[in-house]
């Protein structure tokens, strides 16, 4: 009986070695996780200073839009836009010919509104003015719209020279 015990023992004995080592493997392992899991956690502090540079770069291109009031592409052929804030009527009387005018009525100091059938329209006496040049086509105005100096850049922004 001793020799079957001591036979016996050597062996569960090895077993429990080979399975406390791999118990011992696993909760390495799942330390290891958790400590990935620790190292993620620097992770997004590693990704917020990887995006200052991104957000400072992005910050740069918006201030170079910034300049342009529109893009060419937003002004329709043989019509316009009225750009209230900044007072200020942007035209495309032919494709590829941009003009600026005031937005700024010459009857009465209203701003005009809209752009259509060639004209520039004031809503509160209904002066009219050419997308050609701010002629006055229909009064009470009888001064054509201040042209403003426009510039129009490569990429098609659209800004006051
Ligand atoms: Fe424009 Fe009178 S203010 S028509």
């Amino acid at each position: 009986m001793t020799e079957s015990t001591r036979t016996s023992d050597p062996t569960p004995t090895a077993r429990r070695t080979v399975l406390a080592a791999g118990a011992a493997a696993l909760a390495g392992g799942t330390l290891a996780a958790c400590g990935g899991g620790g190292g993620g956690g620097q992770s997004p502090s590693a990704e917020s200073g990887a995006a200052t540079p991104s957000a400072a770069s992005s910050a740069g291109a918006p201030a170079g839009a910034a300049e342009a009031l529109l893009k060419s592409s937003a002004v329709p052929v043989g019509g316009g836009v009225v750009l209230k804030k900044e007072k200020v009527v942007v035209t495309q009387p032919t494709a590829g010919e941009f003009r600026g005018f005031s937005a700024v009525c010459t009857h009465s100091g209203c701003l005009v509104d809209k752009v259509a059938d060639g004209t520039i329209d004031c809503p509160c006496h209904g002066s009219r003015f050419k997308v050609t040049d701010g002629a006055v086509v229909k009064g009470p105005a009888t001064r054509a719209l201040p042209e403003k100096k426009i510039t129009v850049a490569p990429d098609g922004g659209i800004s006051l020279a």
